[in-house]
């Protein structure tokens, strides 16, 4: 289905089928029929390499928001050699303005506990851990639920479905802390340590939990697998935008009249999503802005929306990313000067410390924020704020630096006028 169909779309992750989280409804609707034949078809699946294979073909980039290539992902998993080998399923979603996996736990939690199998397989992965955000109490007993029912169906544990296939599966709390949906934080943090990234490379495919060889995916690009699995790679590649296809749970927040998760595929345009989906800007206000894919990736000005859509590619042009496909949506009257304080509170408050750019420059950022957003501010500020963020980017042992100082540059660069007004004429600014 191409983009332009989207409206045509039927949402295969959250189809609306009453029920779905319980195992009875989900098999009596194709429930665990990838797993079966992944597991027991040896004509259509060879080997665990072709199941790999499958899914590198769909080419479904991660959900998580970095993007990357989840089979090729897959691939990069040394050969088993009898040792222990894990998939962490990161369920930590902290990203504002990102909540679309919580989605997944509540509505069908089985096409992802499913899509975890098929992958654990397909690694030769022995144990799966889920690690859900903390703060999602009632999703982690549902998720505790969903798979005491896939043990009791034969689905998870000891030879399932009478293969000589094994795998245990284990649901974690998070530690309530932003750093550990960093993926090798939360190695660390599944290890019962403080959530510290790891410096890479050592990738986690080479040394992750433990030491051991370890593939990380977002719980959306797992539940995506069951599909890929079902209805094939060129299905999947066949919805939505070339280069970044399948379906996609756009989460909408802000000032809209709907906000919510929509299922659509991928590349549908922005301002479609706002007014067709989302019901329109609320009290009927204007639009001003966006922030695409989650807090980390750059604003965009209502008057640079025209024919963007959401994909990596068409977001590129106007210097954006699609990240979590979580779009905040701001309207005329939004402060664009509190808005940027509140995240750089967000990044300085949610850095681990251990390095100085990081640890250092949020806490600048976000205290220059502060001066400018009380009216205290001096146009050279501004200037301050950006070098801040040149000082941080790529210096740093995780992503989280560089998520807090994109918002900063591009909201000023985006917004300068409204920056300067709020800032007092300094008498570097004058000369
Ligand atoms: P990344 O681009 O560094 O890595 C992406 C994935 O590919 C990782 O699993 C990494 O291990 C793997 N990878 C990359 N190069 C590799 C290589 N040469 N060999 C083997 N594996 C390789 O991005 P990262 O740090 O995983 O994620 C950052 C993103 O996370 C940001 O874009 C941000 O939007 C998003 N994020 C999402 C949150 C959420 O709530 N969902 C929270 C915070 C950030
Ligand atoms: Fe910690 Fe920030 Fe360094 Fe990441 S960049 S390891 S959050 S100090």
């Amino acid at each position: 289905m191409s983009t332009a169909d989207w409206k045509n779309y039927e949402p295969v992750l959250i189809p609306n089928i009453k029920d779905l989280h319980k195992i009875d409804v989900y098999i009596k609707n194709g429930g665990y029929e990838g797993l079966k034949s992944v597991l027991t078809d040896k004509q259509k699946w060879e080997n665990p390499k072709s199941v790999i294979e499958e899914v590198k073909a769909a080419n479904i980039r991660g959900r998580g928001g970095a993007g990357f290539n989840a089979g090729l992902k897959w691939s990069f998993m040394p050969p088993a050699d009898g040792g222990p080998r894990y998939l962490a399923c990161n369920g930590d979603e902290s990203e504002p303005g990102t909540f679309k996996d919580r989605k997944i736990f509540e509505y069908n939690p089985h096409a992802f506990i499913e899509g975890a199998l098929i992958a654990a397989y397909a690694m030769e992965i022995t144990t799966i851990y889920v690690y859900i955000r903390g703060e999602y109490k009632a999703y982690i007993r549902m998720m505790e639920k969903a798979l005491e029912d896939a043990y009791e169906k034969g689905f998870i544990g000891k030879n399932i479905l009478g293969s000589n296939y094994s795998v245990d599966f284990y649901v974690t709390g998070g530690a309530g802390a932003y750093i550990c949906g960093e993926e090798t934080s939360m190695l660390e943090s599944l290890e019962g340590k403080r959530g510290y990234p790891r410096v890479k490379p050592p990738f986690p495919a080479q040394k992750g939990l433990w030491g051991r060889p370890t593939t990380i995916n977002n719980i959306e690009t797992l539940a995506h697998v069951t599909s890929v699995i079902n209805r094939g790679a060129d299905w999947f590649k066949s919805v939505g935008a070339e280069n970044h296809p399948g379906p996609i749970l756009y989460g909408i927040s802000g000032h809209v009249n709907r906000p919510g998760v929509y299922e659509l595929p991928s590349g549908v345009p922005v301002l479609d999503l706002i007014h067709d989906m989302a019901g329109g800007i609320r009290n009927g206000k204007k639009l001003k802005a966006v922030i695409p894919g989650g807090s980390s990736t750059p604003v965009v000005r209502a008057d640079q929306l025209d024919g963007i859509s959401m994909d990596s590619d068409s977001l590129r042009t106007v210097g954006t990313m699609l990240g979590t496909a979580g779009l905040v949506v701001m309207d005329e009257d939004t402060d664009m000067v509190d808005m940027l304080w509140r995240i750089t509170h967000f990044y300085h408050h949610e850095s681990c410390g251990q390095c100085t750019p990081c640890r250092e420059g949020t806490g600048w950022l976000e205290k220059i924020m502060l001066k400018i957003k009380n009216g205290d501010g001096e146009i050279k500020d501004l200037d301050l704020l950006l070098d801040i963020t040149t000082q941080m980017e790529g210096r740093t042992i995780c992503a989280l630096a560089d998520a807090a100082a994109w918002p900063v540059r591009h909201t000023i660069t985006r917004f300068r006028d409204e920056f300067e007004a709020r800032c007092k004429k300094s008498v570097h600014a004058v000369a």
